[in-house]
């Protein structure tokens, strides 16, 4: 008996050795598929690629529904996301919803919008809904909306002084933003909000990968970083590295 257990006691941390020799793994085994570089060095490059990142080309669906002028989403919008958002943009897709707590009804064949903070905010919602439609690129039309969300410059004079410093269409934003089409895609933002399950309560309000929580968004209002480096399942790229929870992990067992 005596014998037996000294032996596997021998055998097991000769595997230990053998295995931390060979690759320096020097990490707990649930982190072995972290990134590529741990994979490596952990020997299970291939069974990583294989079994657990097979939804790598899956970004974490981020989605911030908000209105242009509510003081809450400009502080977050200036403070979280945009400065994140192009260290995060190879893992999360940013879907924007200018709308938030706005009415619409309907008159003759056009949409009337009501909104919390009155005429200019709807104009505002419907400069972005159209820099949206019209710009298509996130990392190309957001610039442009941080720029106005930054501004206290009415929304029109914003997207106008924003527009001098970030390459967009302007002209043909602010023609969209008085046409029968601009009405129409603010329509699809207000149908947009008005699908969230649960309704929205408050803007800003967030979902990820389609789920709203009091808990998921007062995580990214935190730490959008975190939030999103724990929610991606592919191998992390660098900027997840700076996050609290690796950082420690990997600070505690070196
Ligand atoms: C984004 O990543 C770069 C390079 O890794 C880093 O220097 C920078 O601080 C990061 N930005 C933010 C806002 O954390
Ligand atoms: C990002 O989300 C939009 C919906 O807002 C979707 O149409 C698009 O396919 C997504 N892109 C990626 C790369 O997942």
């Amino acid at each position: 008996m005596a014998t037996t257990t000294t032996s596997l006691v021998f055998v097991a941390s000769f595997l230990v050795i053998l295995a931390q020799g060979a690759h320096h793994c020097n990490v707990p085994s649930r982190f072995w598929c972290d990134d590529e570089e741990i994979a490596t060095r952990c020997g299970v490059l291939q069974q990583c690629q294989e079994f657990e990142w097979t939804e790598t080309s899956k970004k974490v669906e981020f989605a911030l529904y908000y209105e242009s002028l509510c003081h809450g989403c400009r502080d977050f919008i200036n403070g979280m996301l945009y400065p994140h958002y192009a260290n995060l943009s190879s893992i999360m897709n940013l879907t924007l919803v200018p709308y938030g707590n706005a009415l619409e009804r309907k008159v003759g064949d056009k949409w009337v919008f009501t909104c919390q903070h009155e005429k200019q905010e709807c104009i505002g919602n419907v400069i972005e809904t159209c820099a949206i439609a019209i710009v298509k690129d996130t990392t190309k039309y957001f610039p442009f909306i941080h720029c106005m969300e930054n501004s206290d410059e009415n929304p029109e004079e914003a997207a106008k002084k924003c527009s001098t410093s970030i390459p967009v269409p302007i002209a043909d934003i602010l023609k969209c933003s008085k046409s029968e089409h601009g009405n129409k895609l603010e329509h699809e933002m207000a149908v947009k909000t008005g699908a969230l399950q649960p309704p929205h309560k408050h803007v800003p309000w967030i979902t990820v990968n389609g789920v709203h929580t009091s808990a998921i968004e007062s995580d990214a209002m935190k730490d959008i970083v975190k939030l999103v480096c724990d929610t991606y399942k592919g191998p992390k790229p660098p900027v997840c590295k700076r996050s609290g929870r690796e950082v420690t992990t990997i600070a505690n067992t070196g």
